[in-house]
């Protein structure tokens, strides 16, 4: 019995690797465990945003390490950003890997872990230019929403980012083979398409044979048949087009969601963060998206303690999230990455304990801007997609979201994951909206 387990770590991006590898492995025979005890080939498929996330890798591979000491027979392999970043290295922090594997090239992994069932160790492939897609089945991980990268890779080198350098530059996938997959979603029974990028909104920038743009794979994708929902994630504030505001509320599927990370409210700030926008420009982007969007959401990410920045620059970004009426933001404090200019800048970091404390009124603003957007609905009925059925304190509960991305928590008896259901919306809390089914 060949059994795997993955531990996922970062990004959606990583998460849609994940389902492709466990495609690939199914050929090979491996069943997916959730018990990394059962398994005998161990992956961690890692993320090199922060530090943090990276030490939190090596942490966790460090039982799996002791397991093999103790002469357990297992396989370990170490893939994702950090493996595209780090490469070889990783043999001297983990000795007991067997393959390291980039992000450009996990089409190869069935080849690979064939050479590791062998005997091979000790396997570096971490190609710095894109290896050929392959057409494989995907093992979706979710039931009801279907993730499906549109572009990979990023142009953008803000300096605070380590993402251009282990998903390499931006690249377009094919719109053929975008919508295939999404039909293929759509006949396993999945409710909710989301396309995945690190700037969405310049998908087909790249390609020389043809005009065709984000707009143009919505209304495609749009056209398909049956009940279902299209979001798109993430947008880059001055790439979002008139054109995309005008076909996103057009189409019928596309819901009324929006990511665009702002990063900071401080003009100076994005200045030193190689942004290509300033916070006027920024906030007229997102007022004219909440202008022309009926009851949309605008989500967000913002870094505390960016090297250089003053009390008074970080204040701005809290007014940023008050006077734009963020819905949500991802927070986090800045963490120096090997190789991007911002890490070079030594004599400019903000001491660890000033960075916690931003970091810690970041928070509290998210959380007053999130309760009273989540406020603006009670009372309100709402279509909501079911995404979970559990019991949740002695009760039923069914949570999903709205098409403007609000979770809901409802009691309900029955499971109905992958249904729509109409709710009126009877309260809020700051994670989270409390519904009631209305027939
Ligand atoms: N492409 C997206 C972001 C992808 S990375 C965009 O341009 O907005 C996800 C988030 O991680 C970023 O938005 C940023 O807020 C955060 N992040 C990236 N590098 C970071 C670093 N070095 N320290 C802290 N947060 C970081
Ligand atoms: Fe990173 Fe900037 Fe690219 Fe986003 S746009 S992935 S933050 S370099
Ligand atoms: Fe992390 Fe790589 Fe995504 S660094 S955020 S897993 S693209």
């Amino acid at each position: 019995m060949k059994r795997v387990f993955i531990d996922t770590m970062g990004c959606q991006m990583n998460k849609s690797d994940t389902e492709r590898m466990l495609g690939m492995l199914s050929y090979l025979g491996y069943d997916e465990t959730k018990e990394p005890k059962d398994a005998n080939l161990l992956i961690i498929n890692t993320c090199s945003i922060r530090q943090l996330s990276e030490d939190k890798a090596f942490s966790e591979i460090g039982t799996w390490g002791q397991w093999k000491k103790r002469g357990k027979d297992i396989k370990i392999v170490f893939s994702g950003c950090v493996a595209q970043q780090k490469q070889r290295e990783i043999f001297k922090r983990a000795p007991y890997v067997d393959l390291v594997i980039g992000t450009h090239n996990i089409y190869q992994l069935p080849d690979l872990i064939k050479r590791i069932e062998n005997g091979e160790t000790r396997i570096c492939e971490c190609p710095d230019i894109p290896y050929g897609e392959k057409d494989i089945e995907i093992k979706r991980v979710k039931s009801v929403n279907a993730w499906i990268p549109i572009t990979e890779g990023c142009n953008n080198f803000c300096t605070y980012c380590i993402v251009p350098y282990t998903r390499g530059r931006e690249r377009s996938r094919l719109p053929e083979t975008i919508i295939k997959e999404a039909k293929d979603a759509l006949s396993q029974g999945f409710k909710e398409i989301t396309l995945l990028g690190q700037n969405v909104d310049s998908y087909g920038k790249d390609f020389k044979d043809r005009e065709y743009r984000l707009a143009d794979l919505l209304t495609e994708l749009n056209a398909l048949e049956g009940d279902f929902w299209i979001r798109f994630v993430t947008s880059y504030p001055t790439d979002i087009t008139d054109n995309l505001i005008e076909t996103a509320v057009k189409l019928d599927k596309v819901c009324e969601y929006f990511h665009i990370p702002m990063q900071s409210g401080s003009s100076e700030v994005l200045k030193k963060m190689n942004r290509r926008y300033d916070r006027e420009t920024y906030a007229k982007i997102a007022n004219k998206v909440r202008e022309m969007v009926p009851d949309v959401t605008i989500t967000s990410d913002f870094i505390a303690g960016f090297p250089g920045e003053t009390e008074e620059q970080f204040e701005e970004t809290l007014t940023a999230m008050d006077e734009l009426n963020l819905d949500y933001s991802n927070t986090a404090a800045y963490s120096p990455r090997e190789k991007t200019v911002a890490a070079k800048w030594t004599d400019l970091y903000i001491p660890e304990d000033v960075k916690t404390e931003r970091l810690r009124r970041l928070n509290e603003k998210n959380m007053e801007c999130c309760l009273r957007s989540n406020q603006k609905f009670v009372g309100r009925e709402l279509e909501v997609l079911i995404e979970n059925f559990e019991n949740h304190k002695g009760k039923n509960v069914v949570t999903g979201r709205t098409r403007n991305n609000k979770i809901v928590h409802i009691p309900c008896e029955k499971d109905l994951t992958g249904h729509f259901v109409k709710v009126k919306i009877i309260g809020a809390k700051t994670w989270y909206i409390n519904g009631e089914i209305i027939d």
